[in-house]
Formats: structure tokens, C-alpha cells, sequence
């Protein structure tokens, strides 16, 4: 069954309209992420399914049930925000326990219920513990623990690890993940980080300008697209894209822009030969492109700027023409800077998209 489905979602502050209609459905106990850009809308989408923010336009159904004239307590969810504000009188375990005691349930119930959440959050010996007495990690994971008490069958998260430094929110991450798969429940993430977006996501929902682009899992969204914006959100380092008409010779198609020009596969070339554009924007991700042999002819002739070490691989700065293009280089590989370097765009690397409307061809 459906747990979550948004209908024609309206918001509007005033006569500023900045969610403009979205539909979104997910499955049962599915781990669904919103991802986006700053204002994009993800916090607002967010704050209406947890009902505390009213809904302008459309409905939101929780097990097809109509909720969005709710209380937020009659909605069956529990939320945890960015700015977690923990009790700092409290310990621990009385935190955990907060929105239990205040329903007055029986206390050998709430010991069990803190104890169970606190094995998974791996918070047992911290019980006892004031917030100020525990690292940041520590209180954002008590913070999640006061939700994950609850009964709820939904859970809602905004960007409950922007507050940690790199490493923690990798570990976060991976605890996050591991809890989700444990805890059976439906869950609704916003997050603006994407690479967080895809590690989480079973459905990924990529948002812009208070519209949601395109879903689908990590995979999809990666390997196919449907526009430009979601090419260049999606991925990192980030797709680069070469502006260039279509050209034609015999029966090969071309990309043909500043600086290069690239042969297309069959597949490619007929959807683009379908609609004569005056221009197009080629996408290749930098981990597409491979070393090719000096003088072959269907490659981009790079000039390197600067290399990236960061470990295994390393991310090299090149010049194409006019276009800036990374390039994802094993580390062994040698490479001189201010060299010429011949890359050739791997089997299905290669995507196009409308200069005008930005959509994936
Ligand atoms: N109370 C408000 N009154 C007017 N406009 C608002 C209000 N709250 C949010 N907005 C606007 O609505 C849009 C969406 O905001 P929202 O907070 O949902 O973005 P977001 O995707 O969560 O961004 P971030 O990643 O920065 O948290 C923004 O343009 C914001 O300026
Ligand atoms: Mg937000």
C-alpha cells in the first residue's frame, strides 16, 4: 500500500507560490530522500506532510487517508529537525523517553522501548548522561533516538546531520542506514547533500524551484537523467557539459563544438537527428572519460591545469576549447600538467541535452 502520496501539493506564502503543485507517491516502509538545492522547497514539503505548515493547494495522504487537515499529533509521525534542541536538564534515557512519559505509558514499557533504541543507536552507556556531557555525534544520535521511541510509522528527518563535521556524518550515515533497514518504518529525508541522497535513498526526489525534477533510485538518476539540471546535481565531481550542434557526414552523426568533436553511438544519433536543434549541450561524467591513444580522432584533445590527488584516483582540471572538463584519472596513471591529453568518452558516457528546455535527448 502507498504510504505517503502527495496530491497536486500546493504551498503559498502570500501570493508567493513556492511549491507549485507536486505529485509524489511512496511505498510501504520505503526510505524516501528529498534532495535539492537551498530554498528549493524541501523543508516546506516536509513541514506540511509532518503538518506544521498548512497546505495551500492538493492533499496529503497517509494510507490514503486524507491528512492535511490533521493535528500534526494525529498524524502518526515523529520528526526529527536539524537544529535538534535536546533537554540539556534532562539525561539521556529521559530525553529518549520524553514524548513517552508525557503519553503516561507504563514504565516498564518505556524502560524496554529506550533500551531497544538505545542498542541500536549504540547509546546504552551514555544513558546517564546530560546533553552537555556528550559529543556533537552523540546528541544528534540521542536526538534521533527521541523520534525512533515513538510509535510513529512515519518518520521525517530534515537534515538531521548538517550540524557534524565530514567524518561523523559518514559514520551518521552509515549507522542511518543500517537503523533504516532494522527498523522496518516508512521515512522521509531532506537532505541538499546529494552524495547523502544516494547512499540513503531507496527513492531519490530531486527538487528545484518548488518542483520535483525527476525520482527514481540512485542508479537511475545517475546513469539516466531527464534533464540537465539533474545531470549536473546528481554525480561527483559534478557532469561537465560542452555546448555543440549535430552534425552529420554519410551515416555518422557528430557533436561538433569549440574545440571538438565527438562521433555519437547510433542510439544517440537518431534521437537527436529526430528534432533539429540549433544547439545542444553534451553531458559526460568525468569518470567517463579514458585515456586514448595520442592522435586517435574521436577523442577530446584535453590540456591539463591542475591535478587533484585524493587518493586512488585523482581528479584532473582540463581544458577543452572554451570548456573546463574534470577528468576522473586513476592516481598511477601519469600526467604531466600543461600536456596535451587524449580522452575518449566510455561506452553509454555520453548524454545530450536541449540548450534551450535543458531536458535529457
Ligand atoms: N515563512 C516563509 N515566508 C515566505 N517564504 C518562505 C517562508 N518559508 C520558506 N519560504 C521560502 O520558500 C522557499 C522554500 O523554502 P524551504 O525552506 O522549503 O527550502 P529548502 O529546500 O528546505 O532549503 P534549505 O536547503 O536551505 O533548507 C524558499 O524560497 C524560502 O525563501
Ligand atoms: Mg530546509
Amino acid at each position: 500500500m502507498p504510504k505517503i502520496r502527495l496530491d497536486k501539493l500546493v504551498k503559498r506564502y502570500g501570493s508567493l507560490e513556492v511549491i507549485h503543485g507536486i505529485d509524489l507517491t511512496t511505498e510501504d516502509n520505503e526510505f524516501t530522500v528529498l534532495v535539492g538545492p537551498s530554498g528549493c522547497g524541501k523543508s516546506t514539503t516536509l513541514r506540511m506532510i509532518a503538518g506544521l505548515e498548512t497546505v495551500s493547494g492538493g492533499e496529503i495522504y497517509i494510507d490514503e487517508r486524507p491528512v492535511s487537515k490533521l493535528e500534526p499529533k494525529d498524524r502518526d509521525i515523529a520528526m526529527v529537525f536539524q537544529d535538534y534542541a535536546l533537554y540539556p536538564h534532562m539525561n539521556v534515557a529521559k530525553n529518549m523517553s520524553f514524548a513517552l512519559r508525557l503519553e503516561k505509558r507504563p514504565r516498564k514499557e518505556i524502560q524496554h522501548k529506550v533500551g531497544e533504541v538505545a542498542e541500536m543507536l549504540g547509546l546504552e552507556k551514555l544513558l546517564d548522561r546530560k546533553p552537555a556531557e556528550l559529543s556533537g555525534g552523540q546528541r544528534q544520535r540521542v536526538a534521533m533516538g527521541r523520534a525512533l521511541t515513538r510509535d510513529a510509522s512515519t518518520f521525517l528527518f530534515d537534515e538531521p546531520l548538517s550540524n557534524l563535521d565530514a567524518k561523523l556524518r559518514g559514520q551518521m550515515r552509515a549507522e542511518l542506514a543500517l537503523m533504516s533497514q532494522q527498523v522496518q518504518k516508512s521515512m522521509v529525508y531532506v537532505t541538499h547533500d546529494q552524495v547523502e541522497a544516494m547512499t540513503l535513498g531507496q527513492r531519490i526526489v530531486v527538487m528545484q524551484d518548488g518542483h520535483i525534477r525527476q525520482q527514481g533510485t540512485a542508479e537511475e538518476l545517475f546513469k539516466r537523467p531527464n534533464s540537465r539540471f539533474v545531470a549536473g546535481f546528481i554525480g561527483s565531481p559534478p557532469m561537465n557539459f560542452l555546448d555543440g550542434q549535430i552534425t552529420r557526414r554519410g551515416d555518422v552523426a557528430f557533436i561538433e563544438g569549440e574545440g571538438f568533436k565527438l562521433s555519437l553511438p547510433v542510439e544517440l544519433a537518431q534521437r537527436a537527428l529526430k528534432h533539429p536543434r540549433d544547439t545542444v549541450a553534451l553531458g559526460v561524467r568525468p569518470s567517463d572519460l579514458v585515456p586514448a591513444e595520442a592522435g586517435s580522432s574521436d577523442a577530446l584533445l584535453l590540456k591539463v591545469l591542475v591535478s587533484e590527488y585524493i587518493g586512488a584516483q585523482s581528479i584532473l582540471l582540463t581544458e577543452c576549447g572554451p570548456h573546463k572538463v574534470s577528468v576522473e584519472m586513476n592516481s598511477s596513471a601519469p600526467v604531466a600538467l600543461g600536456q596535451p591529453l587524449h580522452c575518449s568518452v566510455q561506452k553509454d558516457g555520453m548524454h545530450l541535452f536541449d540548450s534551450e528546455t535543458g531536458l535529457s535527448i
